[in-house]
């Protein structure tokens, strides 16, 4: 049973960024910002647009290390484009040194907060990377896999292996029973066995494991290794959806904008296999209020297959349950192995068990 939205409680990032006594002394003198304080109806307003881009790309240019020997090329080409477009922004929008400044202790809090991992989706970046990615894949000739869709910042690497079938849940909370199972394909419709379907995804509180000290260490993840027909199977609970953290930064930006920070249900899954394309993905349970309005963007069209409501008394016995259950069909299409397009494995700094 999925909670209702009102008792939807923002999952926990109970891990925190370890500070230097130095950085420690110099957030005594941050203040937390909020953003009415950035725009001051009293504070006095510059013309807008008037430096000229010469000087905008000159200090770009010199703050971004291009006219010295020494460091990354790549990053001084980034770091350069980054500025004067920063620059440029303050100019044209008249963006306040009271602004400029609350948005800089805004970023630190977000940072301690270790908070930045959920700002990426909410400000559609990640979402962005996977349209991207899409967009190359169908220039190479790639498409035609299953879609995907964000990581998150809540993947925990190392969860047990199962052969074929396995349990996600450990018994303990009592949400409904959910039965996921499906085959992973190439693209002609063979079957891939041997292939890792690692799932992972929020209990009936929207909370994850590792991040919830409540739940036991990886309960409702793990890697389903599929079976000599590609077949994959497993049992759990239905999730729920979840929404940040109430008072973090995330909601703080949110709110700002006129926004929400709820994402839908869903449970997420990496599936891999040898000469195969890496899938980031995830799938939607179908009657979340949230379903079309994910504050990720993460939802997609066919990402989200029927839930069956099972109730009848002799598939209740083969599942061995006494209440009814729901069952979602759902099978994985991997793309091939493509050499000379980026790779769909991302490294990014990921929380460790
Ligand atoms: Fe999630």
């Amino acid at each position: 049973m999925q909670a209702p939205i009102g008792d939807r409680r923002g999952f926990k990032l109970i891990e925190t960024t370890a500070v230097s006594p130095r950085v420690a002394s110099l957030n005594e003198y941050t203040v937390a910002p909020t953003f009415c304080e950035a725009a001051q109806p009293q504070e006095e307003k510059m013309a807008k647009g008037i430096i000229e881009r010469s000087v905008i790309e000159d200090l770009a240019s010199r703050a971004s290390g291009l006219d010295i020997q020494g460091g990354d090329r790549r990053i001084k080409e980034i770091m350069n484009r980054l500025l004067v477009e920063l620059f440029q922004a303050i100019d044209d929008l008249d963006i306040s040194m009271n602004e400029v400044w609350s948005a800089v202790g805004y970023l630190g809090a977000a940072g301690r907060s270790n908070e930045l991992g959920l700002i990426a989706p909410g400000i559609g970046l990640e979402h962005f990377l996977d349209l991207r990615l899409d967009e190359a894949e169908r220039r190479a000739g790639l498409a035609g896999g299953t879609p995907r869709t964000i990581e998150g910042p809540l993947y925990i690497a190392g969860a047990p292996i199962c052969h074929g079938a396995g349990r996600l849940d450990d018994g303990s909370d009592e949400g409904e029973v959910l039965f996921m199972q499906g085959q992973v394909r190439d693209q002609n419709g063979k079957p891939v066995p041997g292939a890792i379907v690692d799932v992972w995804h929020a209990n009936t509180r929207g909370n994850y494991s590792h991040f919830d000290p409540q739940q036991a260490p990886y309960n409702l993840r793990r890697r389903i290794e599929t079976d000599a027909q590609g077949r994959y199977q497993f049992r759990t609970i239905m999730p729920s959806g979840y929404s940040t953290p109430p008072g973090g930064s995330t909601e703080q930006l949110l709110s700002a904008i006129g926004r929400h920070g709820n994402r839908p249900a869903h449970i997420h899954f990496f599936v891999e296999a040898p000469g195969f394309r890496h899938l980031t993905t995830q799938i939607n349970i179908e009657d979340d209020p949230y379903l079309f309005d994910d504050f990720a963007f993460g939802t997609r069209d066919d990402l989200i297959p029927p839930v069956a409501r099972i109730s009848d008394p002799k598939l209740m016995a083969e599942k061995q349950v006494q209440s009814p259950y729901a069952s979602i069909d759902f099978d994985f299409v991997l793309t091939p192995a493509a050499e000379g397009l980026v790779d769909t494995i991302v490294e990014r700094e990921r929380v460790v068990a």
